[in-house]
């Protein structure tokens, strides 16, 4: 976790926040382009922490940390391999991709999902948000390519849906049937093609699947490719 009160070495400063390379940052400091309370600082090994550091005048950029909420579009996968085709990342800036710690994101979505993402740098996030001990409701909207049987509501709902290879099932899962071939589905969980499974293992194919919401975080209208900045604080801890 990146705290603006910690106090960091000038030159790593700038590289952990993605600037630039540790050997450009000492150019830069040596240059006098740093400044900490109002005062030039040449010397790249003096310590600041973050929220008392100027470069060129201007603040660091998010010295505190990032939660970012993106609406995936679908076509982008959410991986940091570059073999798996254009993912998520390329709609940050380079700056924030070159963040360390990295900007990753909370679970992830499918290739064909679009919806909400939340991506974000602190790793308590990540590890709290994805835990299926902390339960946090997720909501897809699923089309699927059979008219939807009622029985599916109880049977998501009971808890004992066992998916192919896995060692337990399913927790409980709530569904609504919104018209014949569309379900919305509430999980608490994130296994792998999970709401894609669920319907394949009663002999239905979902054909789209949009996740609208992630916890109490909604899309309100966000356009597909676009994101927001959340407060680091949406969720607390209980
Ligand atoms: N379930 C899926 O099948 N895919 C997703 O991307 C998310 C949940």
């Amino acid at each position: 976790m990146f705290s603006p009160c910690v106090v960091r070495r000038l030159d790593q400063l700038l590289a952990n926040l993605g600037y630039c390379s540790r050997r450009d940052a000492r150019a830069w400091i040596q240059q006098g382009r740093v400044t900490v309370r109002g005062k030039v600082v040449d010397d790249f090994g003096a310590k600041a922490s973050a929220t008392d550091v100027l470069l060129d005048g201007e603040p660091l950029d998010h010295p505190d940390g990032l939660l970012i909420l993106l609406h995936k579009p679908t076509g982008l996968v959410c991986s940091h391999d570059e073999r798996e085709g254009p993912s998520v990342y390329g709609l940050l800036s380079e700056r924030w991709r070159r963040r360390n710690p990295t900007v990753t994101s909370i679970g992830r979505l499918d290739k064909d999902t679009s919806g909400l993402l939340l991506l974000t740098d602190q790793s308590e996030l990540v590890h709290r948000l994805t835990s299926p001990k902390y339960k946090v409701p997720k909501i897809y909207r699923a089309t699927l390519t059979r008219d939807l049987s009622p029985d599916l509501i109880p049977l998501f709902a009971r808890g004992t849906l066992l998916l192919k290879d896995e060692a337990s099932p399913c927790a409980p899962a709530d569904m609504k049937i919104l018209s014949p071939r569309e379900a919305e589905v509430t999980l608490t969980e994130g296994r792998y093609h999970q709401v894609r499974r669920m319907f394949a293992s009663q002999g239905n194919e979902v054909l789209a699947l949009h996740r609208s919401n992630f916890g109490p975080l909604e899309l309100a209208g966000l356009p597909a490719g676009q994101w927001r900045l959340l407060p680091l604080d949406s969720f607390p801890k209980t």
